[in-house]
């Protein structure tokens, strides 16, 4: 495994792929299964992997949580190696932010300001900067992104569409603890006790994408239930894809579009003794 701090040195890597395609999978360290889920996913289609790992500070709303944020890179270091990956990309800040580098406009419609935008404005275009950024720089042919960051996924979806159509895009399902807890870095801050009651939020996502019709009823249910239990509920919708559009109570449509994929999704954020957790249900 090879690991470069500078963009320049990814040029070599090109040279090196042969017939193989080369999988980006960006993260901020402190990796974890879900992580490496990404990873497995771009070997088993036999693509040539690198990972990049960058805490990027443009992406962060509150600087407490930026500096809260656990940095772990020599254990990052051990659990890529052990998968095989093959390069990894741990640029500084300089690297990342020249001031020769033009920040990129992107459409995001209103993706920008609603849920994840809402309560962390400025996340998303942060998002974007380091995503446009880590592309230029990695120039891979797939990326493998984490559907537990849906809003995300959407963003960088249209990242794609509208600044590097050639790549190809790939939202890999949320992996969960036995309980149904999303995987995140943010949950090595809970308690052990927090991780039990936090288990409760992939129940109650999944409880409302199965009530058809009655899903207005058990938004309101879901999330009176959740504050009760502790949780500072700050969103709690059902939303159609690719906008986020929250469904109305009459239009409600179980069914998935067989050849777009699934349309729908359950969404949750919230913060638990100080954490802020976010997960969602597709369907
Ligand atoms: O999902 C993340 O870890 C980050 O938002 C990403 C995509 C690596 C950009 O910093």
């Amino acid at each position: 495994m090879k690991v470069f701090e500078r963009a320049e040195d990814l040029l070599h890597i090109h040279s090196e792929l042969g017939s193989q395609k080369l999988a980006f999978i960006p993260t901020m360290g402190a990796l974890h299964q879900g992580h490496l889920s990404l990873v497995r996913a771009a070997q088993d289609m036999g693509h040539k992997t690198i990972v990049s790992i960058f805490v990027n500070p443009l992406q962060f709303n509150n600087s407490e949580d930026l500096l809260k944020y656990p940095r772990t890179l020599e254990h990052d270091l051990a659990l890529l190696e052990a998968q095989g990956v093959d390069f990894v990309f741990t640029p500084t800040n300089e690297e990342m932010y020249p001031t020769t580098t033009a920040d990129v406009v992107v459409d995001l419609g209103l993706l920008d300001s609603r849920f994840e935008g809402a309560f962390r404005p400025g996340h998303f275009h942060g998002v974007v900067q380091v995503v446009y950024r880590l592309f230029k720089y990695v120039n891979p042919s797939e990326v493998f992104f984490g559907q537990k960051d849906l809003q995300q996924c959407l963003v960088i979806e249209q990242l794609i569409e509208q600044v590097f159509p050639h790549i190809k895009m790939h939202r890999i399902p949320t992996m969960r603890e036995e309980s149904g807890l999303a995987m995140s870095s943010r949950n090595v801050r809970l308690s052990s006790e927090s991780m039990l009651k936090a288990a409760e939020i992939s129940k109650s996502l999944k409880d409302i994408a199965t009530r058809k019709e009655e899903f207005c009823e058990a938004v309101v249910w879901h999330a009176q239930r959740l504050t009760q239990m502790g949780f500072e509920v700050e969103y709690l919708s059902c939303v159609s894809m690719p906008w986020m559009d929250a469904l109305e109570c009459d239009h409600f449509s179980k069914e998935p579009n067989g050849s777009n994929g699934p349309q729908n999704a359950v969404i949750f954020a919230g913060s638990l003794n100080g954490v802020r957790l976010i997960d969602n249900w597709v369907f």
